[in-house]
């Protein structure tokens, strides 16, 4: 039995707005991404711009996260905790995730970042990440099953040498932070549910260097990193089914056409 919700068109309105406010948040971040700078500190400058914007950072005091925003840097694969003891370096290439609730309407969205001059490996990972959740994206349209989002994100990163982490996954979203159904990176062509006009989801995938398995640090119980500590990447919309395709509810900057 699956249970995705259907959103209202004034449900569809309001988490728009959310998903609008969380990518107006990353760019707002990408200014203070920088040499010298501690994790920490953008992440209260993230929280400040939300909270000054009506509306509250997500991760805060979910299942016990502790800040804002989750940033992980080079081999941490997400959920990376925001720490005075991180601070960011030259060659450095991160992820800033951003999750609002605005109007009691939930907005996700992550990208990538780096920082000076970083080495060619990890430019290629990172645009391979960005195609991966454009190929996922092309996927989104009534009718079609969820699980050729995974096939073709994994097919693609393959061909390129990458490996798809299968431990984390894409999710419904906008009445709650994390929804059914579970959006996998890595499925089967034509398998698991069928989507349907009106269901809204993530599409997030995280891209490896090397093996894709992931382990979570046992300190604080959240940051996961690669197992063989190589190079991560991931990018992360918020999506919506239209009546004939996809809307990209987090897409400020009109990169992605509404089918
Ligand atoms: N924003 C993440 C996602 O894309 C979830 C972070 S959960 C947290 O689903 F607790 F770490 F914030
Ligand atoms: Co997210
Ligand atoms: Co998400």
């Amino acid at each position: 039995m699956s249970n995705i919700i259907i959103k209202t068109p004034e449900q569809i309105d309001g988490i728009r707005e959310s998903s609008r406010l969380a990518a107006k948040t990353l760019d707002f971040a990408g200014q203070f991404v920088k040499e010298g700078v501690t994790t920490e500190f953008i992440d209260r400058k993230i929280e400040e711009f939300i909270l000054d914007h009506n509306a509250l950072p997500a991760p805060k005091g979910y299942n016990g996260f502790p800040k804002a925003s989750c940033i992980s840097l080079n081999e941490v694969v997400c959920h990376g905790i925001p720490s005075d003891d991180i601070v960011i370096k030259d060659g450095d290439i991160l992820n800033i995730d951003i999750t609002t609730i605005l109007n009691g309407y939930y907005g996700d969205t992550s990208r990538m970042f780096t920082v000076g001059v970083v080495d060619a490996a990890a430019n290629k990972l990172i645009e391979v990440s960005r195609h991966c959740l454009d190929l996922g994206i092309k996927q989104v349209y009534p009718g079609n099953y969820f699980g050729n989002i995974g096939f073709v994100i994994n097919r693609y990163a393959k061909s390129r040498g990458f490996t798809v982490v299968y431990e984390f996954c894409g999710h419904g979203v906008g009445l709650q932070f994390h929804e059914e159904p579970q959006v996998d990176h890595t499925s089967r062509r034509n398998r698991g549910s069928i989507m349907k006009p009106g269901m809204i989801f993530t599409i997030e995938p995280m891209i490896n260097q090397g093996r894709p398995a992931t382990r979570i640090d046992k300190t604080d119980g959240w940051t996961a990193r690669t197992i063989d500590n190589k190079l991560s990447a991931q990018f992360e919309h918020t999506i919506l089914v239209t009546s004939s395709g996809y809307e990209v509810l987090s897409d400020i900057h009109n990169e992605y056409e509404i089918t």
